[in-house]
């Protein structure tokens, strides 16, 4: 049986650049009408130069803690999902902790990709079971657009930029959304439908090389929307089984925001009406790590959610991972 753990205040940011898809239009060669029949996808935020992925990170915390009430020497631990960080070194969670004026406490980044906020919320869970009294940022931050193809069509029309956070408490220090459950799943046998490969270990980067296509996410998109629709469906079936729950007793799904017939097949699965199932991919785009916490600080800000709603969380990413979680207003 874990300890309880709790969401005390939620933020996000997104980048000041909107881009439609008329402004891709003129980038690349697409159509708002092939972008929005395939994907759902209207506009996403793009960061510019001085939005690096730790000042959108800055700025979603500052938020979050701002919600919770707390200042940001409460904090005991920072965590950051990324796959689109400032630098290789130092990590985005460094950076963020420097920024946010504190030293010393435990600060680092979590690689799941897509599914990077919701590691990090298990993550924290674990923590607050062994620290009760903690009070841990979680926070999934990307610009994705820095590791884009801007002459890839297939890639450039899915993906924003954008940040969520979250303060994550134990039961030294109650919240008002309680954390029921969570669940981690990966398979890296899969992973090469899915890469950024340019710059690591096994790719090196050469001093005068040009920087080619392998430098940006390379995708296979239909079989990535097909693991994408089953590993959702299935972790999110799980998930409200082990918990004695089936979809009708849920209030609101928020799933990945990567695309609308993505969303849309999910829905399906678990037999749920799209009433009940929270979609912003139409104004944000695919933001990664961030798509999670900055859908459900939306939901809460707007009224979406209410006290006493059974939320459910899911996403997935690559990796391939997924991940989901159960949480009580
Ligand atoms: N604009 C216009 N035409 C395009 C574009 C574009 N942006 N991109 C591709 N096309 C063309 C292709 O060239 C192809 O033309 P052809 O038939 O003449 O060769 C045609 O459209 C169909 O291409 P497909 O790749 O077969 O299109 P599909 O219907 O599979 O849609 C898409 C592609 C939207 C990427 C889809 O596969 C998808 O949504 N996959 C999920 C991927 C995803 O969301 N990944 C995000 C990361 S993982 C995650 O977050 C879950």
């Amino acid at each position: 049986m874990s300890s309880p753990c709790f969401i005390s205040g939620l933020g996000l940011h997104l980048p000041r650049t909107t881009m439609t898809n008329a402004d891709l239009e003129r980038i690349v060669d697409t159509s708002d009408e092939w972008i929005v029949t395939r994907t759902g996808i209207k506009a996403r935020h793009f960061a510019q130069d001085d939005e690096p992925c730790s000042v959108l990170a800055y700025n979603a915390a500052c938020k979050a803690l701002e919600n919770a009430g707390l200042a940001p020497q409460d904090l005991t631990h920072i965590f950051v999902g990324t796959c689109s960080g400032d630098y290789n070194l130092p990590t985005t969670a460094c950076l963020l902790q420097d920024m946010l004026g504190l030293k010393g406490l435990p600060a680092f980044d979590l690689a799941a990709a897509c599914s990077g906020f919701l590691y990090g919320l298990e993550t924290a869970r674990a923590f607050t079971s062994l620290y009760p009294d903690a009070r841990i940022l979680v926070v999934g931050s990307e610009v994705v657009t820095a590791r884009v193809n801007f002459e890839d069509r297939t890639t450039c029309v899915l993906f924003g930029d954008g940040a969520g956070a979250a303060v994550v408490t134990g039961s030294g220090n109650p919240g008002r959304i309680k954390v029921v459950d969570a669940m981690l799943k990966a398979d890296g046998s899969v992973g090469g439908l899915l890469t950024i490969h340019g710059g690591g270990s096994a790719c090196k980067p050469r001093l005068g090389q040009t920087i080619g296509p392998e430098y940006f996410v390379q995708m296979n998109g239909r079989d990535v929307f097909k693991h994408a629709v089953r590993c959702m469906a299935e972790i999110s079936g799980t998930i409200l089984e082990r918990n004695g729950l089936t979809a009708g007793d849920i209030d609101l799904i928020i799933p990945h925001q990567a695309n609308i017939r993505i969303i849309e097949a999910i829905a399906k699965k678990l037999d749920v009406d799209m009433e009940k199932v929270f979609v912003n991919v139409d104004r944000i785009g695919n933001t990664s790590a961030a798509s999670i916490p900055i859908a459900l600080t939306e939901a809460v800000s707007t009224g979406r959610i209410q006290p006493g709603m059974k939320v459910l969380l899911s996403a997935f990413g690559g990796g391939f991972t997924w991940a989901s979680a159960l949480l009580q207003f």
